[in-house]
């Protein structure tokens, strides 16, 4: 009672978009790999031997060594935002993984970074998931969590994930503060695209999207894909 549900309607599915967007995050995740990371890392070398240099002098320069450590902090500092954003981004190896574990491998890195418990719940059997759902889940679920505890300050998630005809819904609910579903979705998006991407992900699939919440309360996504037997599509060129 007293909560509001918002959802959306469905456009024409396809999952080649969504398939096309997940190979180039891969390739901007590569690329950042590639080039700043290992840059990053080169300096932080030759800081480390500057460092170790002056800290052997008969009599170390104080002021130039403090600011070679505090440098060598940034640097590592960098570096590990850059690997959490990078391991927040990498696909986990969606097209040889099933649903469940990849939605399990996210649970367990949720819960190892936030201290949160989540539980997620199969009902009964789910039948086969074309690669461009899995995507759509992942990135929903990954997204819902996240909310859950930056804006609502959840320490508990549930996921539910069942079929239903020929579709896959899946449920994710936190026990946060919740929040005024209509009133958000009506504003400008201004620097907040996480519910608008999970609706847009959702349509191009053909399926609908749900949020029920209200300030006190909880929140509730319910997503729902069809995952009916389709023409496979044509493989895209590697
Ligand atoms: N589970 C939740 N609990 C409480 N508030 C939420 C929750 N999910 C979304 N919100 C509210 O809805 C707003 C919009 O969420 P959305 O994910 O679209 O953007 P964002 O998280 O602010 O930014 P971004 O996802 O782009 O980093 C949030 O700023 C927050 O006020
Ligand atoms: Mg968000």
């Amino acid at each position: 009672m007293g909560s509001k549900r918002h959802a959306r309607g469905v456009r024409e599915p396809t999952g080649r978009f969504l398939e096309i967007a997940e190979r180039e995050v891969g390739r901007i995740i590569l690329d950042i790999h590639d080039g700043p990371v290992q840059n990053i890392f080169a300096a932080l070398s030759q800081l480390y031997v500057v460092q170790k240099r002056m800290a052997q002098q008969p009599s170390p320069p104080g002021e130039e060594l403090e600011r070679v450590r505090r440098s060598i902090g940034l640097l590592e500092n960098a570096l590990n935002d850059i690997r959490t954003f990078m391991g927040a981004f990498r696909p986990p190896e969606f097209e040889r993984r099933d649903l469940v574990s990849i939605l399990e491998g996210l649970v367990i890195q949720h819960e190892e970074l936030t201290g949160n418990t989540v539980s997620l719940v199969l009902d009964g059997e789910l039948p086969a998931v074309p690669l461009p759902v899995k995507i759509s889940l992942y990135r929903i679920l990954q997204e819902a969590l996240s909310n859950a505890v930056r804006h609502g300050s959840a320490n508990q998630h549930s996921i539910l994930l069942r079929s239903e005809g020929h579709s896959i819904m899946m449920e994710v609910a936190d026990n946060g503060r919740g929040f005024d579903v209509a009133a958000v979705m009506q504003r400008p998006l201004a620097g907040h695209f996480g519910l608008e991407g999970m609706h847009e992900r959702v349509i191009l699939l053909g399926g609908s999207l749900s949020i029920e919440s209200s300030p006190g309360l909880g929140t509730r996504v319910c997503v729902e894909i069809p995952v009916a037997a389709r023409p496979a599509a044509t493989p895209l060129p590697s």
